[in-house]
């Protein structure tokens, strides 16, 4: 889009705005004045119906839309495999379609889980994916329909999302370290875990180039800096809550992916790495640990979240 960005806001419009990077990217965005935003949750705007999709479009004519939707339930995708399919494939190809068919450019997340994990050094996009099991799958051909059907499109992998909103590991370590004397985290996966609130950061620094005529359409890759395991995480988030509150849990055991007893299998390194966005757009890494640090005060601040 190649519009006086000073002066035309760029319309938005979010799919998914109650999802955790849904609901940050609204905030951010509605405090940008180069932004006006609609922002849909999935009760006012299934992606998976083109009915729903065509009328939301027409009405508001977005300059982009955001797809922040996901079926992220990772253990769940056995049983419920068709869901899984319907929204990360079957609903990305139909909201492309109608995108293009608008010409309306498509910013889409997607997921490190389109990698096996075996490259310890960090996947860069030229990377060949290769998933795993069927939630890296989804992602994966979701992503290939977008670049078949629409070429204004930016896929943004991002990894390990936490945030004071939803189901994430972040929460999952609280309500724990709440309720139990001792906690268990695997130490065997390497990632990145990053903020919801920081990915919202990346996609408006994003959003705001193309509006201004940046040609940068394509696949990139963004998660905080600092390489660490589930169990470096969790003794993070502890120590952050212990700010807080006199948490329960006294000991954190560090244990193997294969003890947790999840059914699914998942990348052992899913590092990504994010020079490309830093070379075509300038957007830095943050840290995940002063992220966490924000988050956990957000979480905090909010009474009804602490107590949940
Ligand atoms: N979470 C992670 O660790 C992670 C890691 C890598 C990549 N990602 C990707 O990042 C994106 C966002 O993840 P997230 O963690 O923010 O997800 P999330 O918190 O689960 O939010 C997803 C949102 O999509 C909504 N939704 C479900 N089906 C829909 C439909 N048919 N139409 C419209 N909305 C629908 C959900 O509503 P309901 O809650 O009512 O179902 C929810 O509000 C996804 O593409 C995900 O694959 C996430």
């Amino acid at each position: 889009m190649t519009q006086d960005f000073l002066t035309t806001p760029a319309k938005i419009l979010i799919t998914g705005a109650d999802g955790q990077i849904g609901y940050y990217l609204n905030q951010i965005a509605q405090d940008e004045p180069f932004f006006s935003v609609v922002a849909l949750t999935d009760a006012e705007l299934d992606i998976s119906s083109r009915d729903q999709v065509q009328q939301q479009l027409d009405r508001h004519l977005p300059d982009y839309v955001i797809n922040t939707t996901g079926f992220n339930a990772v253990d769940q995708v056995e049983v419920e495999s068709d869901r899984c399919l319907a929204l990360n494939r079957d609903a990305v190809e139909n909201l492309a379609n109608a995108c293009g068919d608008l010409a309306i450019p498509l910013l889409h997340l997607s997921s490190d889980y389109v990698f096996d994990g075996h490259y310890e050094s960090g996947y860069t996009e030229a990377d060949q994916a290769s998933p795993l099991g069927l939630y890296g799958e989804s992602k994966w051909q979701g992503e290939e329909l977008l670049r078949g059907a629409l070429p204004q499109h930016v896929i943004l992998r991002v990894s390990w999302v936490f945030s004071t909103i939803g189901d994430n590991f972040m929460r999952r370590a609280l309500l724990q370290a709440k309720g139990q004397e001792e906690i268990f985290a695997a130490d065997d996966r390497r990632g990145c875990p990053t903020s919801a609130s920081d990915i919202a950061r990346v996609i408006v620094a994003i959003l705001k180039q193309l509006h201004n005529g940046a040609e940068n359409w394509g696949t990139y890759h963004y998660c905080c800096a600092e390489i660490t395991t589930r169990y470096g995480f969790t003794e993070a988030v502890l120590a952050a809550a212990g700010q807080y509150e006199k948490l329960k849990a006294e000991k954190l055991v560090p244990i193997s992916s294969s003890q947790l007893g999840s059914d699914a299998e998942r990348p052992a390194s899913s590092v990504l790495v994010c020079n490309k966005l830093l070379n075509d757009f300038g957007i830095h890494q943050l840290p995940w640990r002063s992220q966490l640090v924000a988050m956990i005060r957000d979480y905090y601040q909010n009474e009804e979240l602490s107590k949940a």
